[in-house]
């Protein structure tokens, strides 16, 4: 008798991600992350939310926290967002994430989760002294993407390990329940040259919140001229550009450049240097700089305005998390039932 394969998802495509009110927000974050989130909002249903639960991993400022999600949810609006269209809320406004986080607490294995890459970077030689929080941090997150049955997750190369793990605890829960095709297993989408965005000081790390040169990272609320600076300042080699990909080889930072002037102009990498072969970053960088500041520019100014009107981001954020809510209490309730909780 031949085995039957596991039923698969049914239900509708959903787009589902966010990002973490830790610091400002950086070129990485955009051309990883958010300037996707407004191209899908148009083709799928799309759910953005600001991860502030994930933010208290490690220590957050109680004060200033508030602060940080609407400064995030700025930047949503700022590039593009439109809260008519995507669901755009606080993490901790939707108790849900929490509850089906303890359900995934136990179905995850402490294997999977030791495999983590992130975690090793983040707690370094001292793990025993970080939270339980910062570890079981994937587990949160698969619950955040599964609560809204989600099946795209627009996020970063540095992602693509949680997406992993988060398959495998759908893939686990749906046989452990006996509910074939309950969870979907959810793509994360990572295509495309901003997918990994270096720092512009190391071309071999990545642009990062917490690194401490600000001249690595060009922050969204960065103005025009700190833009063009940071450029003309970021680490290049002596050489001319070459004419394909294959030249960039062990130039990490000549390709880095390059992938970040193709992702801000929609262009190939191939279609850049076929442009610019044989000149030299004298005459790149201010091309570079010119296009950074006409794409990066308006953002800042436009999240400058909306944090002005403090209230009108929190009736958005509260609009969302009505949405939000209304979608993963089905998602919950049913998952009590299936495990056979008392309260199920
Ligand atoms: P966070 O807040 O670290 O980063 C937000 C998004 O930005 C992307 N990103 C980058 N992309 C390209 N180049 C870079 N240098 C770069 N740095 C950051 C990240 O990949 C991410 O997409 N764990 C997530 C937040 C999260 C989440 C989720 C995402 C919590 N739950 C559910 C998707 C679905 C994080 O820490 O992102």
């Amino acid at each position: 008798m031949t085995e039957q394969a596991p039923a698969a998802y049914a239900g509708p495509e959903r787009v589902l991600s966010g990002v973490q009110p830790t610091g400002d927000l950086h070129l990485g974050n955009y051309l990883g992350a958010l300037v996707k989130f407004a191209r899908l909002q148009h083709e799928i249903p799309t759910f953005i939310f600001v991860a502030d639960m994930h933010a208290i991993t490690v220590w957050q400022e109680p004060a200033k926290l508030k602060q940080q999600v609407r400064e995030i949810a700025a930047a949503y609006l700022a590039t593009g967002l439109d809260p008519k269209v995507a669901t755009i809320f606080a993490q901790s406004a939707v108790p849900e994430h929490a509850e089906l986080a303890w359900v995934f607490n136990c179905v995850a294995r402490l294997g999977w989760l030791d495999r983590m890459t992130q975690f090793k970077d983040k707690a370094g030689k001292h793990k025993e002294r970080e939270s339980i929080g910062l570890y079981t941090y994937p587990v949160l997150q698969a619950a955040d993407i599964l609560v809204y049955k989600a099946t795209k997750v627009p996020v970063g190369d540095d992602q693509k390990q949680h997406l992993e793990l988060t398959r495998d605890i759908a893939q686990k829960f749906n046989n452990d329940f006996g509910a074939p095709g309950f969870f979907p297993l959810p793509e994360a989408l990572t295509q495309g040259p901003g997918a990994r965005v270096m720092s512009l000081r190391d071309g071999t790390a990545k642009m990062s919140k917490s690194d401490p040169s600000d001249n690595s990272r060009i922050n969204l609320t960065d103005d025009a001229d700190a833009i063009a600076q940071k450029i003309r300042k970021a680490r290049t080699d002596p050489d001319p550009l070459p004419e394909t990909a294959e030249g960039l080889e062990g130039r990490a930072e000549a390709r880095n450049l390059v992938a970040i002037y193709a992702a801000l102009s929609g262009a190939t990498e191939a279609a850049v240097l076929a442009e610019y072969a044989g000149q030299g970053f004298g005459v790149f960088k201010p091309k570079l700089a010119d296009l950074a500041v006409s794409v990066m520019g308006p953002i800042g100014g436009e999240m400058r305005r909306l944090l002005a009107d403090p209230a009108e981001i929190d009736r958005v954020l509260a609009d969302g998390a009505g949405r939000a809510r209304a979608l993963a209490a089905p998602t919950v309730a049913e998952v009590k039932k299936l495990v056979g909780y008392w309260a199920g």
